[in-house]
């Protein structure tokens, strides 16, 4: 009796999970196509998290310049302007004050990158500070002030 009991438990669980990787994972995006839109919109990354993004890859680029590796310095400009883009899209209202903040201040990081000046870069570097913790003093945000911490923050090798 037992065991018939057993064998029938064990059946049902197999037919459970096949019919469950035939069926696939439940499905999250319901509704029309306009909801199932306006579902992945709410869920973009806006300028909150693209800012963490922004300060883990200046320190970190930061970091690299001072070791010489110079490549990687190079490679967090680029993925910094890459999420840059992410947060001009999905807040419209700020697209203006990153473009502006990309040209005026991160283009002389860039050149002094490429030139792979330290000094310079140096220079550059404290003047983009001052141009992200101006935009936060301007957007309504004085109390977040990046300051450049005292060790690098990522796992990563800081000489070439
Ligand atoms: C266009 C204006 C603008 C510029 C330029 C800018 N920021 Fe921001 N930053 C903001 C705004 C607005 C917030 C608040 C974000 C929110 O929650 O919507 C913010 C938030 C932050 C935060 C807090 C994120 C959190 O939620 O913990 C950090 C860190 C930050 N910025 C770093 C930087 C750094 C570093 C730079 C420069 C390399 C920079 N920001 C440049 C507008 C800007």
């Amino acid at each position: 009796m037992r065991r018939k009991l057993l064998t029938a438990v064990v059946m049902a669980s197999f037919v459970l999970a096949a019919s469950w990787a035939l069926a696939g994972p439940p499905h999250w995006l319901k509704g029309t196509t306009d909801q199932k839109f306006s579902t992945l919109e709410k869920i973009q990354e806006a300028l909150g998290s693209v800012m963490m993004e922004y300060n883990y890859r200046m320190t970190t680029m930061y970091y690299a310049a001072k070791g010489g590796n110079w490549g990687l310095a190079d490679y967090q400009l680029k993925e910094a302007r890459e999420i840059q883009e992410v947060g001009e899209t999905t807040r419209p209202q700020f697209a203006g004050a990153l473009k502006a903040f990309e040209q005026t201040y991160l283009d002389k990081v860039a050149a002094s990158v490429k030139e792979k000046n330290f000094s310079k870069f140096k220079k550059a570097f404290t003047e983009m500070t001052k141009g992200c913790n101006e935009c936060h003093a301007n957007e309504g945000y004085p109390f977040i002030h990046y300051v450049l911490p005292k060790h690098p923050v990522a796992a990563l090798k800081y000489k070439p």
